[in-house]
């Protein structure tokens, strides 16, 4: 097995196997995005993964139960090369059930519906959409390369399949201000269409490096305040509307730790976050009542 550069994946992915099939993302341009910034992109030869494949093989065959397939967006892999990947991985380890992938929107518009779903009868079992907001405004923003719409249709495409669409979102990434509650409110509306398998929730962080950080350090971007990212995530869980959806907010960005469905995140948060922005209400108008004196 052998790593090339920092390697990156989602939580619920800890346990697996890492496959690293490209080197870096073929895109690269999102402005908040760090992971694979000085990294040049390029896939890597099926014969090395191959042989990757069989040093897992020898060092752990019987143990291993999950793959994931890095770097940042696998999923642009032809689907022929994609196909054989599997193949191989089936055949070395005898107790995969689970193999996934990150899939960046523009690369998962490349692929059929019908693509994905040759891919989920050779045993892919998830992807991880960097869906990010349901605002054309914020998308446009952070250069994420597509609108809400093709967004949908990227995620609807991997829904339709079978495989399993993680469906992430940031928190925050529209900023303070005039589009901090309708980047929200529309990310609700993209997920209660998109309808994918689990909601993983991220919170914007401002990483040197990034354009976002030079947006931040020059003013033209306000990170949200703890209380403003309550108030969008109280947005959010009103505006979903399926209560069955599961959601995971326990990546590290994030402030607040939720996990369950829609039904019992709302049941546990809600309330505790109505109490804290009236605090801050109160807080406020106190504040504002004591000036006067
Ligand atoms: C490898 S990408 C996901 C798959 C694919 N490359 C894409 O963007 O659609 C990892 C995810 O981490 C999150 N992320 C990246 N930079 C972040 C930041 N500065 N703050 C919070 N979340 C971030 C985004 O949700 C992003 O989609
Ligand atoms: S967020 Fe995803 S698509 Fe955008 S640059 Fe990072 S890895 Fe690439």
């Amino acid at each position: 097995m052998r790593y090339e550069g920092a390697i990156y994946r989602p939580p619920p992915e800890a346990d697996a196997y890492i496959l690293q099939c490209t080197i870096g993302c073929s895109y690269n341009k999102c402005t908040y995005c760090s992971m694979y910034k000085n990294v040049r992109y390029r896939v890597r030869q099926l014969d090395e993964l191959k042989k990757d494949i069989a040093m897992a093989k020898a060092a752990m065959g019987d143990k291993v139960e999950k793959v994931f397939l890095s770097d940042g967006d696998a999923i642009s892999l032809p689907s022929e090369m994609l196909l054989e990947i599997l193949a191989e991985l089936y055949a070395a380890f005898p107790k995969l059930t689970h193999v996934s992938t990150y899939a960046g929107p523009q690369s998962t518009l490349d692929k059929t519906v019908d693509e994905f779903k040759q891919l989920k009868k050779a045993g892919l079992t998830m992807t991880y959409l960097g869906v990010e907001s349901g605002s054309n405004d914020v998308l446009k923003a952070v250069r994420k390369g597509v609108t809400a719409n093709e967004m949908l249709t990227a995620g609807q495409s991997i829904v339709e399949s079978g495989i399993k669409l993680v469906a992430m979102v940031m928190i925050g990434l529209g900023g303070s201000g005039e589009y901090s509650h309708s980047h929200a409110r529309q990310t609700a509306e993209l997920i209660n269409q998109m309808n994918p398998y689990l909601l993983g929730l991220l919170t914007t962080v401002a990483i040197d490096g990034t354009t976002l950080f030079r947006q931040v350090q020059q003013g033209d971007f306000k990170l949200l305040s703890p209380y403003e990212v309550l108030e969008e995530i109280k947005i959010l869980l009103e505006n979903l509307q399926r209560e069955g959806l599961l959601i995971d907010s326990t990546h590290g960005s994030n402030l607040l730790p939720m996990k369950g469905t829609l039904q019992q995140v709302k049941a546990d948060v809600l309330g505790h976050i109505d109490n804290l922005l009236l605090e801050k209400n109160s807080n406020l108008i106190g504040k504002a009542y004591l000036g006067r004196f």
